[in-house]
């Protein structure tokens, strides 16, 4: 197959393959998407610091992630609705995922089943995001599953109590008409399809730190929670019984104008980095991305839509290639800044950009 080099062309590949209207679900933000562009534009603004000449024959991408050893730092993101990019929707995610030995996190609103994905692809390492509901019967119902269809994690999305004003979606008819698979409705008693824009009304706004609590003490998995942006949160997370954070915008989908996950980082890492993981996703597009996020003190980095650009492209053989093509880059950045090894990165490889005050 004649797959694009680069993630750009993927993108741009990806606006032409699939219906305008998921495109721009996919790749819209909240607002004037100002987060959104920042989010890419927060990893330009920190520039390298290199070592030379420090034998950089052998490099290694491994991490230790949730106390386990990863081969590399890379997680496929929690994504919703992923058959409006493929057919096979999260089963080719999966596919990918196996390929390049990645973590996958299924979402609350995936396309396909926890069991689904799991019987398709037991050797995934697949971990479970969780939208707590107003339904708490259903949400108890939804880590059940994922604890006994082997998920090794829970990520907790703290930053929707209510969803982000999302102009695209509003524009497009695709959020008001077109029903999309949802099989975990049926812990709901619900048929296993709703269209996108009601989706919002299933989450529970009075969401708070009790839910993580009571998640993080019945459920015998660790629990992560996703869309931390302060420190002060990032500690109330570990109080409450957090194993680890994703600092994260929700790819610019929810709150406008807030810091890019690039900047919010450093100060999280110092509050809380020495005890739990901390994660971080947004705007990852590059190698030296994945490894000035390693730099800053993430343990992991999570990539959302370059995934879905490689489903809607080639399925999963897209998927893998988008994946192929950060591991290689992030390898070669690892032999160009002499760090070597991405468990040995710290801040003495990035600075403030010169270029980014222009
Ligand atoms: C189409 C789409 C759907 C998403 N759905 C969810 C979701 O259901 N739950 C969640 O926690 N995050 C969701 N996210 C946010 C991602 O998990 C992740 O934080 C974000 O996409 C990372 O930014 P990036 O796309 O720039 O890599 C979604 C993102 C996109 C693009």
């Amino acid at each position: 197959v004649d797959l694009p080099l680069t993630l750009p062309e993927f993108e741009e590949r990806a606006a032409g393959a699939i219906e305008r209207g998921a495109f721009d679900y996919f790749a819209g933000g909240a607002g004037d998407e100002i987060t959104l562009r920042d989010s890419v534009a927060a990893w330009q603004r920190l520039a390298l610091r290199p070592r030379v000449l420090v034998d950089a024959s052998r490099r290694s991408l491994e991490v230790t992630v949730l106390g386990r050893r990863r081969p590399h730092p890379l997680i496929v993101a929690p994504m919703a609705h992923q058959r409006l990019a493929t057919p096979d929707g999260e089963r080719a995610t999966a596919r990918a995922a196996v390929a390049t030995q990645t973590p996958m996190c299924l979402a609350t609103l995936a396309s396909t089943g926890i069991d689904e994905l799991a019987a398709a692809e037991p050797g995934l390492t697949r971990w479970f995001q969780v939208y707590v509901l107003r339904d708490r019967g259903a949400t108890t119902a939804l880590v059940e599953a994922a604890a006994a269809h082997g998920y090794e994690a829970l990520v907790v999305t703290a930053d929707v109590p209510v969803l982000g004003v999302r102009e695209r979606d509003r524009r497009s008819r695709f959020e008001t008409e077109e029903a999309q698979e949802l099989p975990a409705l049926r812990l709901l008693g619900r048929e296993g399809r709703m269209i996108v824009g009601e989706t919002a009304s299933l989450f529970d706004p009075t969401v708070t730190w009790r839910d993580v609590e009571r998640l993080a003490s019945e459920s015998p998995l660790p629990v992560l929670v996703k869309g931390i942006l302060l420190a002060e949160d990032a500690r109330r997370a570990v109080d409450h019984g957090a194993a680890g954070v994703v600092v994260s915008t929700h790819g610019g989908r929810q709150l406008d104008t807030v810091l890019a996950s690039a900047d919010a980082l450093p100060p999280i890492v110092d509050e809380v980095g020495d005890e739990v993981d901390v994660l971080v996703d947004g705007g990852v597009r590059r190698g030296t991305d994945v490894l000035k996020g390693l730099a800053l003190g993430a343990r992991a980095v999570m990539v959302g839509r370059p995934v879905i650009w490689g489903l809607a492209t080639g399925g999963a053989a897209g998927a893998q290639r988008v994946l192929e093509l950060l591991l290689g880059e992030l390898d070669n950045a690892l032999a160009l800044t002499g760090a070597l090894h991405a468990d040995g990165l710290d801040r003495s490889f990035v600075q403030h950009a010169p270029w980014a005050n222009h």
